[in-house]
């Protein structure tokens, strides 16, 4: 089970911060479990681990399964909480590789995630012929960047099979009954998946936004769910030794507290970054409201030692770090002997990389505490799809928990519709003449 250590932490902390934070943290945990909290219509993910819908579940399977069987690519068009997801799993259990690697499941391209003509473009061409389905995901529906890649991809699917054959590839994952996406789905006969009325989008990895592209990966669906569920138990338990998700909260709040400004996930497995992608966004966006709030960043170690190593040990005091273990590797290498030794490195030869990569480990952590960098460990059981669905089921709740001990509401984002509203206006968009002139005329000046 997932567990989380706080490394020589009594320097960095007041004393008993937890026990002081323990009235604050029953009621975060009180306003969760029964939806007393701000934005308690968006808490769905709470219960879902084990209250999702079985017939939509089997629904994708079988929609996994039959682009496993018709397409060698899936196009994944999603932005922000329709896509970090997806792409965080998919990486770190198939591999950033994972488009390289021989194998017998579709390539997976995400788009719509950007408005980078070049990178739309190179996707086009990675496509060639290739047959392929299209999974576009957006709750509102009306999101640009999906919904510009949209029209491309779909072009695309009726210029090669026809409407009718199309209509056997697209399938879109959206509100139940709102928005231009579902209204266009119902128009044209495609398939549908939901996502539902109260899961926000960055809460949303274990709804169809990120199961379809995940099963189509052939990762276990089910494991990933099972784990998941398995941490929603642990966490519908009170207090700090039974329930790791107060453990966390408590601590980086407290940190928060006591003047760090920013907090670095990490981790030893360059399989990892685009999970810390989606733990930015999950915290980024939950917490960063009325002027508060830990500024999430992210590390990939050890290679960004080598680039951010210098800052994290001697720049200012303002960071601490929450380093996420994977446990053992799948695969395990191990460093050649060398008769010659020319580089000096045979007192390393037989020793495997996970030896060589655990003291590296050991290292940092003991020289950045000692440099000022408090250490939050999470430790994971492997590196598998129920590990993984504990692990996201953790970070959703100890968010939840800290957005209330913060004081903020975690579930809505009112800052994310200021850059929309200008870049509508600039692009010319009906009913926003007005503000077009306005900001043309500052931009001019
Ligand atoms: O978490 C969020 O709400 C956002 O990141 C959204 O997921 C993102 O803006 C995409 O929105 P939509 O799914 O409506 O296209």
């Amino acid at each position: 089970m997932l567990n989380v250590k706080l490394f020589q932490m009594d320097t960095f902390t007041s004393a008993n911060y937890e026990e002081t934070l323990r009235p604050r943290m029953e009621s975060a945990q009180e306003k969760l479990l029964k939806g007393t909290g701000a934005g308690s219509d968006f808490i769905g993910w709470v219960n879902l681990p084990q209250d999702y819908d079985k017939e939509e579940f089997a629904r994708i399977k079988a929609a996994a399964a039959k682009i496993q069987s018709n397409s060698k690519a899936l196009v994944v068009i999603g932005i922000g909480g329709s896509y970090l997801g997806a792409r965080g799993v998919i990486d770190c259990l198939c591999s950033p590789n994972y488009n390289l690697k021989k194998k017998s499941t579709p390539n997976v391209y995400f788009v719509g995630n950007g408005l980078s003509s070049d990178a739309m473009a190179e996707v086009v061409e990675l496509l060639g012929d290739d047959d392929f389905s299209v999974n576009v995901i957006s709750k509102s529906g009306t999101t640009t960047e999906p919904a510009v890649a949209f029209r491309f991809f779909r072009k695309m699917l009726e210029d090669k099979y026809g409407k009718e054959g199309a209509k056997e590839r697209i399938f879109a994952t959206t509100d139940k009954a709102r928005g231009a996406l579902k209204s266009l789905a119902d128009a044209e006969g495609w398939e549908t998946f939901v996502v539902p009325d109260d899961v926000g989008g960055r809460y949303s990895v274990l709804t169809a936004v990120g199961l379809l592209p995940i099963a189509v990966t052939g990762v276990d669906i089910d494991a990933l769910m099972g784990g998941a569920a398995s941490m929603m138990e642990v966490c519908r338990k009170s207090g700090y030794e039974e329930n790791p998700a107060w453990r966390y909260a408590a601590v980086r709040y407290e940190l928060y507290c006591a003047g760090k400004s920013i907090e670095v996930l990490g981790c030893y497995d360059p399989a990892f970054r685009f999970m810390t992608e989606w733990w930015k966004q999950l915290y980024g966006e939950s917490e960063g409201k009325e002027g508060k709030a830990l500024f999430p960043a992210s590390v990939e170690f050890t290679a960004d030692l080598h680039s951010m190593g210098q800052y994290i040990q001697e720049g200012q005091r303002i960071l601490f770090e929450t380093m996420v273990r994977l446990g053992d590797s799948q695969k395990q290498m191990y460093v050649p002997m060398d008769e010659q030794d020319g580089d000096g490195l045979n007192f390393l030869a037989g020793k495997s990389m996970d030896f060589v990569r655990d003291r590296a480990m050991e290292g940092t952590l003991l020289a950045h505490t000692e440099g000022g960098v408090p250490n939050v460990i999470v430790n994971l059981d492997g590196r598998d799809a129920y590990s993984l669905g504990q692990m996201i089921y953790f970070f959703e709740f100890a968010c939840g928990l800290s957005g209330y001990l913060l004081e903020v509401n975690p579930f809505d984002q009112p800052g994310v519709e200021a850059y929309k509203k200008n870049m509508f206006a600039l692009l010319g968009k009906p009913g926003y003449e007005a503000r077009k002139a306005e900001l043309e005329a500052k931009l001019g000046g």
